[in-house]
């Protein structure tokens, strides 16, 4: 795993938690830090061991889930589309990280596509569809004292109960 160690020590990424975190200082909804990224990380890959998806490594599902949001901090700067700025941000940390020029496609793609919930007419591997499900499963709704006011909540897998 040293390559995503290589991620969680580069210095643009933390520099991207960061602006994340002071974006959301006072935010009553989901947040972006680094928590959630690990969550998503984690989730991406379990979800990828139970759907049969070996061939995909855990360094490849981790730097999907660990870079999926790190754009956001732009969506509430310019309202830019945080899944394709985190995808163009993610690019060079992917290289400096030692990914090769293919994975880095496939996870860049995949976190470009994370908030897609349709997939007709789109491409989409089993990276991407694992972390658009991971990140909606990272999120435990029925806990959040911002559930009546989210627009989300209908759409999100924990809205009532802990699905196991
Ligand atoms: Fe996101």
């Amino acid at each position: 795993m040293e390559r995503c160690t290589n991620i969680t020590s580069n210095q643009k990424y933390r520099l991207y938690l960061h602006y994340n975190n002071e974006e959301e200082a006072d935010r009553l909804f989901c947040r972006h830090h680094f928590d959630h990224s690990v969550s998503v990380a984690r989730l991406t890959y379990l979800l990828l061991l139970e759907e049969g998806q070996p061939f995909i490594s855990r360094e490849i599902a981790y730097a999907a889930g660990l870079l999926h949001d790190i754009g956001r901090w732009k969506e509430y700067q310019d309202g830019t589309d945080h899944a394709k700025i985190s995808s163009e941000l993610a690019g060079p940390i992917l290289k400096e990280a030692g990914y090769s020029l293919s994975e880095q496609q496939l996870i860049k793609q995949a976190i470009a596509q994370h908030r897609n919930k349709k997939t007709e007419n789109v491409h989409r591997s089993p990276l991407s569809k694992a972390l658009n499900k991971a990140d909606r499963l990272s999120r435990i709704c029925f806990e959040c004292e911002a559930r009546d006011e989210c627009y989300k909540l209908n759409e999100q897998p924990h809205q009532r109960r802990l699905i196991l």
